[in-house]
């Protein structure tokens, strides 16, 4: 369970918000997609929620863990897939799987099988006892995914997993996300890719301006009938902004 609680925060010298009084709760068994466009506030939120961040105000919870009060045992319950892949290009990919479950306190043959069975799954055995400099960007997040859940965490929190996977590996990752939502632990992540979203998500938020301008269940949406949840983010999204919204901002919904 993932609790955001009037959750604000300010870069440095910036003028605005870039998350401006968020509240949201994520149940478990829940995949929830974080949709917005560029500079929403999405990529900040989720590092308030894995605690790279501090908020300036608001509190984070992890299934019942104030994230400011004992973080250690809120960042042990997630698995956190950031957008960047930046990696210690020196280290073999097997040595950071390694380096990653033992700082979780995984044990050995624990984290030796589940290694074996990620690598499998993404087609990564033959490459994690090479260097992840020698890697492909689709190679780095592989292993990043890999590395986010060789500790069954409890709550997975991916920023655009997606992009730059071929469709092989997208539709594992899809499948994994499902695979950790039934069994019980909760799935947060962001993108851009509203067919994926609208494929894998129980339930959606909108992020615009760093306000959380939308929250509903995939199925209430559907059940509109009237609206996609493309017009739906392409209408959230303007308002405010442009007068001249797409004009199948509001009427292109009829085949979704
Ligand atoms: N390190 C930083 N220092 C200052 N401002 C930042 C920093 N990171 C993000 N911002 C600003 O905060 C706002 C939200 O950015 P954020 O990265 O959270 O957006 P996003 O929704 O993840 O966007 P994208 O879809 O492009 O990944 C933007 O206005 C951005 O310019
Ligand atoms: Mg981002």
């Amino acid at each position: 369970m993932i609790r955001l609680h009037n959750v604000s925060k300010t870069y440095f010298k910036s003028p605005v918000k870039a998350v401006d009084d968020l509240s949201l709760e994520v149940k478990p068994g829940e995949i929830f997609g974080f949709l917005g466009p560029n500079g929403a506030g999405k990529s900040t939120t989720i590092k308030i929620i894995t605690g790279i961040l501090t908020p300036d105000s608001g509190t984070v919870e992890i299934n019942g863990v104030n994230l400011a009060d004992d973080p250690i045992a809120a960042k042990s319950l997630v698995g956190y897939v950031p957008d960047n892949h930046e990696m210690y290009d020196a280290l073999k990919g097997i040595e950071y799987l390694q380096f990653v479950g033992t700082m979780y306190g995984v044990r050995a043959a624990d984290l030796k099988r589940k290694i074996d069975e990620y690598a499998a799954l993404f087609e990564l055995t033959d490459a994690i006892p090479d260097m992840i400099g020698s890697y492909s960007h689709g190679m780095k997040q592989k292993l990043s995914v890999i590395a986010a859940l060789v500790h069954d965490p409890k709550v997975w929190i991916l920023d655009e997993p997606l992009t730059g996977l071929d469709p092989q590996s997208a539709y594992q990752l899809k499948t994994l996300m499902r695979k950790q939502a039934e069994a019980g632990n909760t799935v947060f992540f962001s993108s851009h890719v509203i067919d994926v979203v609208e494929k894998v998500c129980d339930r959606i938020g909108i992020i615009n301006h760093g306000k959380l301008v939308a929250v509903d269940t995939l199925d209430n949406i559907r059940a509109d009938g009237k609206v996609s949840l493309e017009s739906l983010f392409l209408t959230i999204t303007s308002k405010n902004e442009r007068q001249d919204a797409p004009d199948d901002a509001s009427d292109d919904g009829e085949g979704k």
